[in-house]
């Protein structure tokens, strides 16, 4: 934005317009390729996520949306429809304010709230991995997720396990009842249905956000949820 500013609203030494061309050419392409990258990780991201986006990210994902329209259109401007050349000029101050506006509502927010990244808690992108070359997004564990392993956790999650899950599934093999079984489910490298990583973390997330026929156990206490990973840890 800056370099056209320069060459539209300030210089009269036309001199230098090459040159803030070249520099503005390069940002956009330098923007394109970013905007491309990033829309591509958050769509995965998305998708992984299988989650209603909270309202600030519809907030972003309806800005992006915005940015990404008018960028093609401006582009278009610039390379097909020429009379619109003057326009360009207005709907680039455009989509240099609406994506400030975009990376304060996810980036600026998360820095605030995590005080500029060091309340790591914050983070729960540290749930996904990337995977390359195609950079496919994964659950993962969080790294330092411990899994309970006293015995009366794992009474209290075989108590209820037996009462909410064995209508569904069979703890003792691979056979499917209505859920597939869950012998050996975190033993396993992945999940049966979704592929996810066989971590505690993606279970969690399996009974807030199930896919399939599964309901929502989303009202179990996080304490609860812990008996019951125990008792899932020993199949
Ligand atoms: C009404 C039946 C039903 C009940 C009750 C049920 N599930 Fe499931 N569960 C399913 C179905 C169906 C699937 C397969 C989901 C799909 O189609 O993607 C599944 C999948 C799973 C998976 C595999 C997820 C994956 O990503 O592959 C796990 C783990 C699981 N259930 C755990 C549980 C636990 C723990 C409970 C008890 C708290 C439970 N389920 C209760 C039906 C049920």
């Amino acid at each position: 934005m800056y370099s056209m500013y320069a060459l539209f609203g300030r210089t009269p030494d036309a001199s230098r317009a090459p040159s803030y061309r070249k520099r503005h050419r390069a940002a956009g392409y330098a923007f394109l390729i970013l905007l491309l990258l990033i829309s591509y990780l958050c769509i995965d991201f998305a998708v992984g996520a299988r989650v209603e986006p909270s309202p600030r990210a519809s907030l972003h994902m309806l800005l992006a949306f915005v940015v990404t329209g008018l960028l093609i259109v401006k582009i278009s401007f610039l390379r097909l429809f020429r009379q619109f050349y003057d326009q360009a000029k207005t709907m680039g101050t455009v989509i240099g304010i609406l994506t400030f506006a975009l990376v304060g509502v996810s980036a600026g927010y998360y820095l605030a709230v995590s005080r500029l990244g060091l309340d790591k808690t914050m983070d729960r992108s540290a749930n996904y991995s990337f995977r390359g070359p195609l950079l496919e997004v994964k659950l993962t564990g969080l790294p330092s997720e411990r899994i309970r392993t006293d015995s009366r956790s794992i009474e209290r999650g075989l108590i209820m396990f037996e009462s909410r899950c064995a209508n569904c599934h069979d703890a003792h093999s691979a056979r499917t009842i209505i859920g597939p079984g869950l012998q050996r489910i975190l033993k396993n490298q992945k999940l049966p249905v979704s592929g996810h990583p066989a971590t505690a973390e993606s279970i969690r997330f399996q009974l807030k956000q199930p896919a399939g026929r599964m309901p929502s156990f989303a009202y179990l206490s996080p304490d609860e949820v812990d008996d019951l990973i125990a008792y899932l840890n020993t199949l």
